[in-house]
Order: structure tokens, then sequence, then C-alpha cells
């Protein structure tokens, strides 16, 4: 098309599928870094971006210099498989390109699969399939960083056998889901048909061929989407707190130039709130944008990009909303009227829960009166933890919620509830460090502050506390 001699940005690539499919695992193969054996409990607990530089793709698929590449590199989403975090999985979804779905070839579709794929079909989005853990079928001969081809070339008949029926017995769930798919080399009708690539995260066959998929492959199809545009297309992904710069918006730069002092507008709950870009923030190429980290500092950040945003009055953003810059010329008021605008749009989309439909995924903390404190690293762990309780039927109601580390000041807003009712004068600290302060006064006061390391520990935790309340 006409597309082909403009400049084209990075396609946003968000990677889904059930817990432990391999979705981290395969992007440590590709970064070569160790992210999942780092997590607690072996499961994502937060949704982070990557960036991966065309040089680096090219050196991972070892691409001969006189093929071409027309995007400047890839923006890779990670999110968690564990079943509470949908609302993370959703907003990857509607903000991403192309999709990959990791299915773990030993297990097939599982729930969280078939969600994801609910997700994709509804935001209207274009998936390959990397069907994972191909090294556990009985026998293989790991071939390192191979492309599929290759590597299965190499296997004895048996695996050869039992790979087949495995992949045909995948494509038959697809089938049944409502979804065409094929191994991306035999696939004849690439428009219609979902391609499968078989994976290993462990010895990296079928990593090149993914790869060279998303960067060769999805421009060819969608080119026109991926023209840059000038326009600042930004959304809000989560909101989290970082030591020494208070609370921070991780944002996906979709289209556009953000800029050191820029005047810019975020959506809270309360209205709109305008604010100046302190610093623009990102991991290194190849390391991955999250809570925690070692950040580079940037003047400007060109589309597409994780970026992490510091500027005063972030600490009630709305995760999911976009963020509008104000250029020079623009009238502040009319600008804050059109971010707000959007805003009340999907807030009574949300409220008429239309079934089905494409609805951003904004975040709504609800709070009562009397109810437990919770803090956590992001909003979006926040919204996992209090979607976990809610899932496991136990009733317990959130009075007030912060983000970051467990300070006096939190221990203090905790007590109120020794009056109103004892056993909510509990903070569930998530992910987050207790300060001694902090620990030294809840200890003296009453208020108990519990630290489950993983949701899975969430429900287990909160339980005990309660018993032995009521002893
Ligand atoms: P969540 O983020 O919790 O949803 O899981 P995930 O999909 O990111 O899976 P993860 O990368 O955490 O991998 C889960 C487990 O499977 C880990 O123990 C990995 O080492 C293992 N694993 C992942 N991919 C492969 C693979 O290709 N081969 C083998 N043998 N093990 C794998
Ligand atoms: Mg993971
Ligand atoms: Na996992």
């Amino acid at each position: 098309g006409s597309g082909d001699e403009k400049e084209l940005r990075a396609p946003i690539c968000c990677i889904l599928g059930h817990v432990d499919a391999g979705k981290t695992k395969l992007l440590d193969c590709i970064r070569r870094t160790k992210v999942q054996q780092g997590e607690a409990g072996g499961i994502t607990q937060q949704i982070g971006t990557t960036y991966l530089p065309v040089e680096n793709i090219r050196e991972r698929t070892s691409l001969k210099a006189e093929v071409t590449v027309k995007v400047p590199g890839l923006l890779v989403i990670d999110t968690p498989g564990h079943e509470s975090f949908s609302k993370m999985r959703s907003r990857g979804s509607s903000l991403c390109d192309i999709a990959v779905v990791v299915v773990d070839i030993t297990r097939g579709l599982e729930k969280q699969t078939i969600e994801s794929l609910d997700l994709l079909k509804r935001h209207n989005v274009r998936f390959i399939v990397a069907l994972n853990k191909v090294d556990r079928l009985y026998g293989w001969k790991p071939c390192h960083n191979a492309p599929i081809a290759k590597a299965l070339k190499n296997q004895s008949v048996d695996v050869q056998m039992e790979y087949r029926w495995r992949l045909t017995e995948v494509v038959t769930q697809f089938k049944e889901n409502g979804f065409n798919t094929a191994l991306y080399y035999e696939n004849k009708k690439m428009k219609h048909v979902f391609n499968i690539v078989p994976t290993s995260a462990k010895s990296c066959e079928g990593i090149p061929d993914l790869l060279l998929l998303l960067v060769r492959w999805v421009p060819e199809i969608m080119i026109e989407k991926l023209v840059y545009d000038d326009t600042v297309e930004c959304t809000v992904l989560e909101v989290n707190e970082v030591k020494d710069l208070g609370a921070t918006i991780d944002v996906v730069l979709i289209n556009g130039v953000l800029h050191q002092g820029d005047q810019v507008i975020v959506c809270t709950e309360q209205g709109p709130v305008t604010t100046v870009i302190k610093d623009l923030l990102t991991p290194h190429p190849m390391k991955e944008l999250k809570a925690k980290g070692i950040y580079k500092h940037h003047k400007e950040l060109r589309a597409a990009q994780g970026v992490k945003i510091v500027a005063r009055g972030l600490q009630h953003a709305m995760a999911g909303t976009s963020l509008v810059v104000v250029k020079a010329g623009d009238d502040l008021q009319q600008c804050e009227a059109v971010a707000m605008q959007e805003i009340d749009r999907v807030i009574s989309m949300m409220d008429e829960n239309v079934e089905g439909k494409a609805i951003q995924e904004v975040s709504r903390i609800r709070t009562c009166k009397e109810g437990v404190y919770v803090q956590a690293s992001s909003i979006g762990t926040l919204e996992a933890i209090i979607a976990h309780l809610k899932r496991n039927n136990v009733n317990i109601a959130v009075s007030c919620w912060n983000l970051g580390p467990v300070n006096k000041e939190d221990v203090i807003k905790a007590t109120a509830m020794l009056k109103r009712k004892e056993e909510y004068a509990a903070i569930l600290a998530f992910d987050v460090k207790v300060m001694p302060e902090a620990a030294g006064l809840a200890a003296e006061s009453g208020v108990k502050i519990l630290m489950p390391d993983t949701v899975y520990k969430l429900v287990d935790s909160y339980t005990e506390h309660i018993n032995e309340y009521k002893e």
C-alpha cells in the first residue's frame, strides 16, 4: 500500500495465556534475562513492558543484512495468567496491535487461554499462538535457538508423532472455540487462519520464527495501522509508587512524542488533574518496565514505547484512561473537558455492564466506611487483590487503600477501625515494604499487618487473621 514509504512505529504486542504456560520464560529467552526465576511463587503479578530494538531482534533471528525490517523494534507487554488478574489482561489486550497467545503443548487450551481469546475477539485483535514447551515431548533433543522446522527434523520418529497428535489436538480445541489455526509454515491463508509457532522457552527453539513473524509479517498485514503519527496517543497502564519519585504512571505511548516539561492531563474519579512531566523513564532496552528497576532518563521519547512518567499529582490517576498533552495555544479548560468526556463515557459504559462489548478497562476501587486497609505496589495489583478476595467468597470490605511502602501514616489511618470494627484494623500489604516505624507503631497500637507475597496466600492469610481475632 501507500504506507510503504512512510515511517512505521514499533508494533505493540501483548503476551497472554493461562498461568504457567511460559509467557515470562519466553520473554526471558528473547531478552536473555531471568525475570521468571525471581517471581514470588513463580507467577507474574504485574503487567510489564519491554522494548526490543530491531538490532537485537536481527541478532536473535540471525537475519541476513539484506533482509529488510520495516519497524524499528517491538514493544512487548507481559501479563499475568492467574485468574485474578483479568483486568491487567483486558488492559493489555485493549491497546495492543497483535497478541501472542501462549499455550502449553502438554496441556492444550486452559481456562485463561479461553478468557484471553474472548478478550482478543472483543477488542478485534489478531494473534499468533506460541505452542510452548515442545522440549517436554518425551525424548526431545534440544537444538538451542534453532528455527522450529530444523529442530523438528532432528527429532526421533516417536517425538515427531507425539508432536503431531498434540498439535492436531490443539488445532481441534481452537476450532471448537471458533478459531481456525494452522502451523505457520503450512498456513496458506494467513489472512483468515491464525498462525501457530511451536516453541520452547527452555532451549529456545522456535524463538527466531516467532520474532520474525512479529517484525516481518505483522507490519505486512497492518501497515496502515503502524504508520507513525505525530498526534500523541497514550494510555495509562499502571499507577505505582516508586522510592524517591512518589506516585508515577506507567504509560504505553502508542503515537507521538512526549517531552520533559510537557503539560499533561490525567483523569481521576474526582476530575481532571493537570500537571507537568518532570521526568521520562524507561528501563534499558531488552529489560522490563515494572514497579521496581533501574531506569534511563530521557528528555523526550518517541512512540511506540513503554514509559514511566514522573510528575506531581499522579496518585489518583486511573489506569486504562488516556493521557492528554496540552499543546502551546490549546485552551486548557477545553482540553480538560475533552479528557473528562472520555472518562464519563467509559464509566457510564462500565456501569451499564454491556456484556461482551469491548469496554476500556478503567481502574475504579470501591471503598466502604468499614473495612481493612489495603496497600499494594500498583493499582493493577490492588484490583487483583480485591478481585481475588471476592472470587474466593471472602467477605472483606476495603475502607482505604494506598500505593507503595507502608508508612506510619498508613498505620495511623488503619487504627481508626480499632474503635469501629476491630477485626478490620488490619493492613493487607501486598508486594510492598513495611517501614520499621510503621511496624513498631502497628505492634503498639494493635493493628495487624498481613504480608502474603502471592495472591494464592492472600485468602489464607486473611482467614487466619479473622480466626485469631475470634479466639
Ligand atoms: P504466569 O505469569 O504466572 O501466568 O506464568 P507464565 O505463563 O509467565 O509462565 P512462566 O514463564 O512463569 O513459566 C512457568 C513454568 O514453566 C516455569 O517453571 C518455567 O520454567 C516453565 N517453563 C516455561 N516455558 C517452558 C518451556 O518451554 N519448557 C519447559 N520445560 N519449561 C518451561
Ligand atoms: Mg509470567
Ligand atoms: Na508462572
